[in-house]
């Protein structure tokens, strides 16, 4: 009896021991555990969303606002959205871009730059006055930035990245967005200034198809169209711009404030319409500032000082000329000395 009672005793005491054992087992471990657990439940969540992406399944979750599309990470037809858009809008991007450079080039390389035939008059006349310019400029170095950021969305990932490295190329890139956003202001108040003030003298006439018909005398000594301020080309550089402009204007707000369009699809047009019309612009632009620089002698002062030569003037614009000399504006150069004519190249 008493070897029994012993026994029963001992037997008592280890299930005593092995149940403080496995209790502080489990309540020691379970810190420790939570720990390693959490992350673990994480990865695991991870790796899910990797492997759903790689088979092209949408990544959707919930989300505690009222825009329940917050919810979706992406969905397959946002992917092959994104796809298509990254590999068709860089083709044309690149591909309208670079034909413009290569036809500048091939006209350069046989024109050269575009000479006063007649040489400089030592006589100005007064061309574009200070709000016109002011307005010139505006527009054409805010497009200029908001070109520059715009085409490091495009093109960037394929063509800068690879040079400056990831942490530059995102710190760039984010900076250039928040630089597009903002500079697209003060671009659309510069098209309001430069369409008030032009649109009187861009709008189509008799003469611009003569001068169309010449190509604006550029492949033939000696031959001027006709023109008045602006001829035919100029007439289509205007246009290009206000029209564009507007058109990148009304898009780049629906693409800033997403909220905008009624469906995804119409923010899907509003993108296409903003990155093909962007590139279109783009290379028209290049074609104007080739011109109104390098491209013709002459021409950049119209900008700069606001003053053209007079035999320039003869030479592009003589419509305007005989209005402007009818009211007496043409004045001697400061200093009254002729410009050397440089030598032809
Ligand atoms: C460095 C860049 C640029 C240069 C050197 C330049 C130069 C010029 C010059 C010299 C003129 C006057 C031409 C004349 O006497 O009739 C002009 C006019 C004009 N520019 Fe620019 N420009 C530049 C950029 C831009 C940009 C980026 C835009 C618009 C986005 C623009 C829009 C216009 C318009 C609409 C006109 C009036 C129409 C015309 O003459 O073609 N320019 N520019």
């Amino acid at each position: 009896m008493t070897t029994i009672t012993h026994l029963a005793r001992r037997a008592a005491t280890i299930a005593v021991v092995a149940l403080l054992a496995v209790f502080i087992a489990l309540t020691g471990a379970a810190p420790a555990d939570a720990q390693q657990v959490n992350p673990r439940e994480l990865s695991v969540q991870e790796e899910q969303l990797m492997q759903q992406l790689q088979r092209g399944e949408a990544v959707s979750g919930r989300v505690s606002i009222p825009n329940e599309r917050a919810g979706n990470l992406i969905t397959p037809a946002g992917r092959d959205w994104s796809n298509l858009h990254r590999g068709t809008m860089f083709t044309i991007t690149v591909g309208v871009i670079v034909g413009m450079l290569v036809l500048l080039a091939a006209f350069y390389l046989i024109k050269g730059k575009v000479r006063i035939e007649s040489g400089w008059s030592g006589r100005t006349l007064q061309r574009f006055n200070t709000v016109e310019r002011f307005g010139h400029w505006l527009t054409a170095t805010t497009f200029i930035l908001l070109a520059l950021t715009g085409l490091n969305l495009v093109v960037g990932r394929m063509l800068i990245l690879p040079l400056v490295g990831e942490e530059a190329f995102g710190t760039m890139t984010a900076w250039g967005k928040v630089i597009h956003n903002y500079v697209a202001w003060p671009f659309m108040l510069g098209l309001l200034i430069i369409f008030a003030l032009w649109v009187r003298d861009n709008i189509p006439s008799k003469v611009d198809a003569e001068w169309i018909r010449n190509f604006g005398g550029f492949f033939k000594k000696g031959v001027h169209p006709p023109a008045a301020r602006f001829n035919a080309g100029q007439k289509v550089i205007f246009w290009s711009v206000i029209i564009g402009g507007a058109a990148l204007s009304v898009t780049g707000i629906f693409l800033i404030f997403p909220e905008l369009n009624a469906s995804f699809t119409g923010w899907q047009w509003m993108q296409t319409i903003h990155g093909i019309g962007a590139a279109i612009m783009i290379a028209i632009i290049l074609a104007h500032i080739y011109i109104g620089s390098v491209g013709m002698e002459g021409a950049f002062d119209a900008m700069g000082s606001g003053k053209v030569d007079l035999n320039w003037a003869r030479e592009h614009h003589s419509l305007w000329v005989e209005d402007e000399l009818g009211r007496g504006e043409a004045k001697p150069r400061p200093g009254g000395a002729e410009r050397p004519v440089a030598p032809a190249e």
